[in-house]
């Protein structure tokens, strides 16, 4: 059962800060994040990922700049993981970490905060506890973390958009974001914060139809038109992945946004999921426990408290397409 679902339907905004590694899905979830009338976007802080911070940075703030929302505080983060060197994707997102667009660069700058005293700020001024969709390596929110524990009092919810019960997509059973930063990862899913992982077991359901993308494409609202675009983008990586509707392009870590506006849409089971942090093939694969009972590793071993989230298993895809373009296209010509 999703406990984010509980919310009453018609309630207050829910006060929300976005940690990103902007990415072509990234920029998805933000258009859609600050379009939608059940989410206050307070703040949005950048990490390397996808790409390299300072590209990160840019692409953040090129984004929120052709949505006019240029009042949203951006920061700039960690440029590497705790331990492991960066690794980007460019061969998803392309070399400038936005489908390669060639958009004008962005005429506003970041928060001359970092990252961490960014969300330390904003955590702590929000009159309610914020939700803190995590939508790259979790390199910030582990040194926010670890740096200010008292903070943890202020979040009312982590979305992770990372890990997989299953399949990885970075190696064969690691996803990403964790894979980039198991250690960080780990520090996250033990903070003792609730966390709903949001993994590839429904991160690749969510997609738009290509006759709808060239659409969006051709729109004449800056966001709208940018949404397409990244969207025919999407199309054309995604080809070859069987888990992404075939011809589709892939919202990605917009469904995870659309998670937190729309909880229902979600289901979840609340598990213990350790992150695999020893060097090897499994490096950075969240190892989640579905069993009923213990098994002998217990038996004989010595017992661990292992950390328990809220581990997607199902999404409505539909529901979440649908929503994302209804909120996109709301209050357009
Ligand atoms: O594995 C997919 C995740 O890694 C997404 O968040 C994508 O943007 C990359 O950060
Ligand atoms: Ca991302």
């Amino acid at each position: 059962m999703n406990p984010l679902a509980q919310r009453p339907f018609g309630a207050a905004p829910v006060d929300v800060v976005l940690d990103v590694d902007t990415g072509v899905d990234d920029a998805l979830a933000l258009l859609f994040a600050v379009r939608h009338p059940g989410l206050r976007v307070r703040a949005v802080t950048c990490v390397a990922g996808n790409a390299g911070l300072e590209q990160v940075v840019r692409n953040t703030l090129t984004v929120l700049e052709h949505t006019g929302r240029t009042d949203i505080p951006v920061a700039a983060g960690a440029d590497r993981p705790l331990i492991a060197a960066p690794r980007h994707a460019g061969h998803v997102h392309g070399g400038d970490g936005l489908a390669d667009l060639e958009l004008p660069p962005p005429t506003h700058t970041a928060d001359d905060r970092h990252a961490v005293e960014l969300l330390r700020d904003v955590l702590g001024s929000a009159p309610n506890p914020v939700t803190v969709i995590a939508l790259a390596p979790l390199t910030n929110l582990a040194l926010l973390l670890r740096t200010y524990p008292g903070v943890a009092g202020r979040i009312e919810r982590i979305m992770v958009m990372g890990g997989s019960a299953s399949a990885g997509n970075a190696s064969p059973v690691a996803e990403f974001n964790t894979w980039h930063d198991p250690e960080a990862a780990a520090i996250v899913f033990g903070a003792g914060v609730p966390v709903t992982m949001y993994g590839l077991d429904v991160f690749y359901q969510v997609g738009v139809d290509q006759v709808t993308c060239g659409k969006l494409a051709a729109h004449e609202d800056p966001g709208v038109c940018l949404a397409g675009r990244l969207l025919c983008h999407q199309i054309r990586v995604g080809t070859g992945e069987p888990r992404v509707p075939a011809g589709s392009g892939l919202l990605g870590d917009a469904g995870a946004v659309c998670a937190v506006a729309d909880p229902g849409g979600l289901v979840t089971e609340h598990l213990p999921v350790q992150v695999e942090l020893a060097p090897g093939i499994s490096r950075g694969q969240t190892v989640v426990d579905r069993r009923a009972l213990p098994g002998e590793q217990e038996i004989h071993g010595t017992p661990v408290a292992v950390p328990r989230v809220d581990v997607a298993w199902q999404v409505d895809a539909r529901r979440y397409r649908d929503l994302f373009l209804t909120t996109l296209l709301d209050g357009t010509a």
